[in-house]
């Protein structure tokens, strides 16, 4: 994957808003990850000089809570629903199908840094299960066929310059 590089100005930029709150290190976390999509060493680092608190309880908290992601995600992430409904319609054989088109297991990212694969819970569209979500683009009734086009259309999506955040 291409070196992540994570502009430190901006970081301060967004601990300088939450500083002087009280409990300000979830919302802090929570917004450091909206705007770089991870938590790197050095962030976190310059989380705990910024508010004066050991780094390991910053590490404690961000790796503690599922929503912090402390590698960085591909350029590209997919969301694959696995509540029951859309795994009565064959969420599994869908995520089968991604696992063997990417050659990653749920949770990797590959190391072109393009896609990232993980799980979440229901996108509100049960109706059209299984469904999956790219960046904010949602594909529902999938079988593992309409996979491969799918994948495709986001590879032409992307310049090799915009590979890796
Ligand atoms: S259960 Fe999958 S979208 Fe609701």
């Amino acid at each position: 994957m291409a070196d992540v590089k994570v502009d430190i100005s901006k970081v301060d930029e967004i601990l300088d808003k939450h500083k002087d709150k009280p409990g300000p290190l979830m919302p802090a976390l929570q917004e450091l990850e909206r705007e770089f999509g991870w938590l790197g060493p050095d962030v976190l680092i310059r989380v705990a000089q910024r508010f004066d608190i050991p780094p390991s309880k910053v590490y404690g908290v961000a790796s503690f809570y599922s929503l912090f992601s402390l590698k960085p995600k591909g350029r590209f992430v997919i969301s694959i629903c696995q509540d029951a409904p859309c795994h009565v319609l064959g969420a599994q054989a869908v995520i089968k199908e991604l696992e063997k088109q990417l050659g990653i297991s749920m949770g990797q990212t590959t190391s072109d840094g393009l896609f990232t694969l993980e799980i979440t819970s229901c996108l509100g569209v049960c109706g059209v299960g299984p469904v999956i979500d790219i960046n904010g683009e949602v594909f529902g009734n999938l079988t593992p066929a309409h996979i491969p086009a799918i994948l495709a259309r986001f590879r032409e999506k992307a310049p090799a310059e915009e590979v890796g955040r």
